[in-house]
């Protein structure tokens, strides 16, 4: 995929699927814009890029704040010159694993603000560019508990499905300029460089970072030109039928 000339967005880049995708969109030719509020590892993730010839900045936003987004968006611009494509990546929810009926209000709301909040305040700071240029990707990262939900992670699972409806309503709304809009909905991912065995998928592992990211720049590039509203599960059949009866 050639992304020479492009300039991507990526929010929580520092780590996970946001560090893989960040590498990738950068490996393909992409300049980067780094979001994420873990300073350090932003950090090393941009030496990594440069190191590789690859061009990156950092920005260290918290993006449930809708100030510090605008304000971000500004100096991305003013870096960078475009924006192209931008990947809604941040997301928390593994680590308020609770029934619903226990788990505190601060949690699950916190889950909300970012997955939600964040993403359509950082999708609508970008949008107006976009539109403008009539050129743009945009590309969710929910996850297979918006398609099947996922037990003790009630919030979580709300929040991944509201992603996947807002992508189809975007996806609506920004195809006269073209933009496309479109989601992913991995299963579980390891962030090891060599995936534990097994979880229940039908290829008997997890998924890698890696394997996440090489459809994210799929997706984000022109050879997707004519993809938008899509959802794609990326979780090795994990939500397939029963192995036989
Ligand atoms: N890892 C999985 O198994 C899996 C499965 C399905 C979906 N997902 C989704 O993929 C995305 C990435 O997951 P991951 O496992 O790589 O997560 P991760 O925890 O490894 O990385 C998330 C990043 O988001 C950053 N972040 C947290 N709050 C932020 C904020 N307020 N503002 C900016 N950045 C913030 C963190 O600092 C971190 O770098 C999430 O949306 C997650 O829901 C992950």
């Amino acid at each position: 995929m050639e992304l020479g000339g492009k300039t991507a967005i990526i929010t929580g880049a520092a780590n996970g699927l946001g560090k893989a995708t960040a590498i990738k969109l950068a490996g393909a030719g992409a300049r980067v814009a780094l979001v994420d509020i873990d300073r350090e590892s932003l950090c090393q993730v941009k030496e990594s890029i440069l190191l590789a010839g690859g061009e990156a900045r950092e920005f260290v936003v918290d993006i449930t704040q809708k100030p510090d987004i605008k304000a971000a968006v500004a100096e991305i611009l003013s870096t960078f010159g475009a924006i192209d494509i931008l990947v809604n990546n941040a997301g928390i929810g593994w680590q308020h694993q609770a029934p619903f009926k226990d788990i505190m209000d601060d949690s699950w709301e916190k889950i909300l603000d970012l997955n939600i909040k964040g993403t359509l305040y950082f999708t609508h700071a970008v949008l107006g560019h976009l539109a403008e240029r009539r050129y743009g990707k945009i590309v969710n990262i929910a996850s297979i508990a918006a398609k099947v939900g996922i037990a003790n992670l009630a919030a979580y699972s709300a929040s991944k499905g509201a992603m996947v409806s807002f992508t189809k309503a975007l996806a609506m709304e920004m195809g006269p300029y073209n933009v496309n809009v479109n989601c992913i909905s991995p299963g579980l991912v390891s962030n090891d460089a060599v995936p534990p065995p097994s979880n229940g998928t039908y290829l008997g592992r997890k998924g890698t970072t890696e394997e996440m990211a090489s459809l994210i720049v799929f997706i984000a590039s022109d050879e997707a030109s004519y993809i938008t509203g899509a959802n794609y599960l990326i979780d090795g059949g994990r939500t397939l039928g029963p192995k036989g009866i």
